[in-house]
């Protein structure tokens, strides 16, 4: 019933966050570059087929867009490395096409390209854009306010302050006891990158509930 309904979901190395709408039979695109999918590439591909779409009078589809860049440049957690950031360089050594004068700038660059592949294809019910309280919005000032919630507002007994930036209906939120505590001090350590920034399920049940 849903095959026909497309969900891109970027920044998705664990499927976790686009699972409820792979369940439900939603045809979902992933894009992780521990996957071997860059954004940039996505970003080009996306234009080449719009562009070419619209002279052959073909409308490009997509439902949603899920997506949950790098928060590393961010993130409020990480603070107190901002200043040195400006200097660190970007390690980004995907198509060449696009370089970076430093790792902030490539960040920045990943949440552009999220906001132009939105504004390429138009996405009928909603686009989303997570990432933990920090300075998102103030270095990409297009992404507009955040919705904040925390894992523990749906089932997830922990806290990790997080915004949610886009079109999309807020998801309903049905708190439990933080018990774990914080997941940047207590529960995972720095080393755990991948099982830190997995979407918490209880969130993409409830995100899904209220955006099918
Ligand atoms: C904050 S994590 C999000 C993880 C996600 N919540 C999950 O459950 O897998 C950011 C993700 O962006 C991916 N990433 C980094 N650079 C990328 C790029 N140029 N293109 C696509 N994905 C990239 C990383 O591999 C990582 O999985």
């Amino acid at each position: 019933m849903n095959k026909h309904k497309t969900i891109l979901s970027l920044f998705d190395h664990s499927g976790a966050w686009s699972k409820p709408y792979k369940d439900a039979g939603y045809n979902v695109i992933r894009a992780d570059i521990q996957d071997g999918i860059d954004v940039f590439e996505v970003m080009e591909d996306v234009i080449y087929q719009v562009v070419e779409g619209n002279e052959e009078g073909i409308k490009v589809t997509v439902y949603g867009i899920l997506a949950a860049p790098p928060c590393t440049d961010f993130a409020g957690s990480g603070a107190w490395k901002w200043k040195d950031k400006e200097t660190q360089p970007a390690n980004y050594d995907g198509s060449k096409t696009i370089e970076f004068e430093n790792t902030v700038e490539h960040s920045i660059g990943m949440v552009l390209a999220t906001l132009e592949i939105v504004a390429q294809l138009k996405p009928e019910g909603f686009y989303v854009i997570e990432n933990p309280v920090g300075r998102l919005n103030k270095l990409v000032p297009e992404v507009g306010d955040p919705w904040y919630f925390q894992p523990s507002d749906f089932g997830d007994p922990y806290t990790k302050k997080t915004g949610l930036y886009g079109k999309f209906n807020k998801p309903m939120k049905t708190p439990v006891l933080p018990l774990f505590g914080s997941e940047i001090t207590n529960r995972l350590s720095s080393k755990q990158k991948n099982a830190r920034s997995k979407t918490p399920e209880g969130f993409a049940q409830a995100f899904f509930k209220a955006n099918q």
